[in-house]
């Protein structure tokens, strides 16, 4: 029942009337007071920005309160049909660096491209800022490209020949090798049957006639294939990396003996491999025990008394071998753009292994494939994968910033600093000394007094992918500690730029062992 009632509310009294206007004022005024202390406190900090704003402290703060604070790097991931999901652990992995990911903005940081970019979007790719970093380099083909990796004649690689060209040598070959078989490969096609030479069509154009590795090793009598994730971070110098932390294991779903060549599924890895964890003798470390897929194969080697080091020095080998032998077409092929700086990029090396333990390098992959839609398991590879890479090339990184453009010197410094890409100082100040004359002498082009600009940026560079490198390991320049013989001869093959780098690490492996392996 509703009580009628005055001018005031029907449900106050005149003395609550009087009480809740109190409360008001107090209210208001007090309102003001905190206004008139937010404006003064902002007015002393101010002050203090302009009195302080030339000390270190004071530039760094300022550094971090500019514009755009909260502010995200943007990561640009580009490639078809990307609702399949095979691009989701790259952007997982980014989201949780911080990147803003977004498709259409002009100012992106990193862009990942599943598809080579620089026919399709050549325009952007000559003009890129110098902080804009992009997954691939141009002229990587030369390494990803089928025919031209088999046709390369490195000694990793089993022979093959050149279809229609070298029909003859082949021919010749397989007269001298009669218990020899073969696979024919083109680009584009995984078409990888064995077929006697005379069912080969050896007219075809644009393929190749490869040499069939027929006696692989065999783990419970299942062929297989390894995966090894490599990075490029530098053509020239060259700087070239591969993760360490796992490495991809398939194997064939069918056991190889007795041998038959019309049943693919005992000697190709497709989509539907058998993987590490259902193969009988690696399930029990895998599952178990709690070992990745190397680990697991290495334990399981080692209990065969072999020696897995055998198997991994080949690896690291041969990747540097075909690095070195393609360097001076990807420098070629870099050299169109404004700054090879701009670049890295991941490849995933596939090898096959004999009964001998004899490495066979098969094929490198452009964009591997990092879709665990097939295999839950797998989606802890792609994401370390993922993450040791970006680590790597400073795209994840400690510190927050809202683009990945340099900032300040101090912050760049606090990160790496001269200092600390100094060699052979003590060396340097007894042998070194008078100034450019000095700097013509070989021993002393690695003192500090002679390095050029160019040349400290890419130290640096290599310092701090040193600092970052996770769970990745430098292939090249070779590391001292894998170095059987650092041979005159292997250096004398060197680019001078190379041999600087290497003697480089070789000085900061001297100062800190951590740089010799
Ligand atoms: C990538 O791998 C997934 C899962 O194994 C598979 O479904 C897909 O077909 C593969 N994509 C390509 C392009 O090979």
């Amino acid at each position: 029942m509703m009580k009628a009632g005055g001018g005031s509310p029907p449900y106050m009294s005149k003395r609550q009337m009087q009480f809740f206007t109190a409360v008001i004022l107090v209210l208001v005024f007090g309102a003001l007071l905190t206004a008139l202390n937010v404006y003064e406190l902002h007015r002393l900090t101010k002050e203090h920005w302009a009195t302080e704003h030339t000390h270190a402290e004071g530039a760094a703060l300022a550094e971090a309160l500019g514009e755009n604070h909260y502010a995200r790097p943007v990561a640009w991931v580009r490639g078809n049909n990307k609702g399949s999901g095979y691009l989701t652990h790259v952007t997982n992995v980014l989201h949780r660096l911080g990147y803003e990911l977004a498709e259409d903005r002009e100012d992106w940081d990193f862009l990942w491209s599943h598809n080579y970019p620089f026919r399709e979007l050549k325009q952007t790719m000559v003009k890129l800022k110098p902080h804009q970093r992009v997954n691939h380099f141009p002229g990587s083909g030369f390494i990803t490209n089928k025919v031209n990796l088999a046709i390369s004649g490195l000694p990793l690689i089993p022979r093959a020949f050149r279809m229609p060209a070298e029909k003859a040598e082949l021919l010749a070959h397989a007269k001298k090798n009669p218990e020899m078989m073969f696979v024919q490969k083109s680009n584009n096609h995984r078409g990888i049957k064995i077929e006697k030479l005379d069912a080969l069509d050896l007219g075809a154009e644009g393929s190749f006639v490869q040499e069939f590795v027929h006696n692989p090793l065999l783990v419970d009598g299942y062929k297989f294939d390894i995966g090894v994730y490599t990075i490029v971070t530098s053509i020239e110098p060259l700087r070239v990396y591969i993760f360490e932390g796992d490495v991809l294991f398939r194997f064939c779903p069918k056991k190889y003996h007795p041998f038959d060549p019309e049943v693919q599924d005992k000697y190709v890895v497709g989509d539907d491999y058998l993987p590490t964890w259902k193969v009988p003798s690696l399930a029990p470390y895998y599952n178990d025990f709690g070992f990745g897929m190397k680990s697991s194969f290495d334990a399981w080697l080692r209990a065969q008394d072999k020696n897995p080091n055998l198997v991994w020095d080949s690896v690291r080998n041969a990747i540097r071998s075909v690095f070195y032998d393609k360097e001076s077409a990807l420098v070629q092929a870099t050299s169109h753009y404004p700054s090879s700086k701009n670049f890295f990029e991941m490849m995933r090396f596939d090898f096959v292994i004999d009964d001998d333990l004899k490495v066979y390098l098969m094929e490198a992959n452009m964009s591997p494939n990092l879709s665990s839609a097939h295999f839950k398991q797998n989606r802890l590879l792609y994401e370390q994968v993922v993450y040791n890479v970006l680590s790597l090339v400073g795209i994840g990184r400690a510190v927050h910033s809202p683009n990945l453009a340099t900032r300040s010197t101090d912050e760049d410094e606090m990160q790496a600093a001269v200092k600390d890409i100094v060699v052979f100082a003590d060396h340097c100040s007894v042998n070194c000394q008078g100034g450019s004359n000095a700097c013509s002498r070989i021993e002393c082009q690695l003192c500090l007094p002679c390095l050029s600009e160019d040349q400290k940026a890419n130290f640096l560079q290599a310092y701090l992918e040193h600092q970052r490198r996770g769970g990745c390991r430098r292939v090249v320049p070779q590391p001292i500690l894998h170095n059987k013989a650092h041979s005159a001869a292997d250096m004398e093959a060197l680019t001078p730029e190379n041999t600087l780098m290497t003697e480089w690490f070789r000085g900061m492996c001297l100062n800190d062992n951590s740089f010799c392996s």
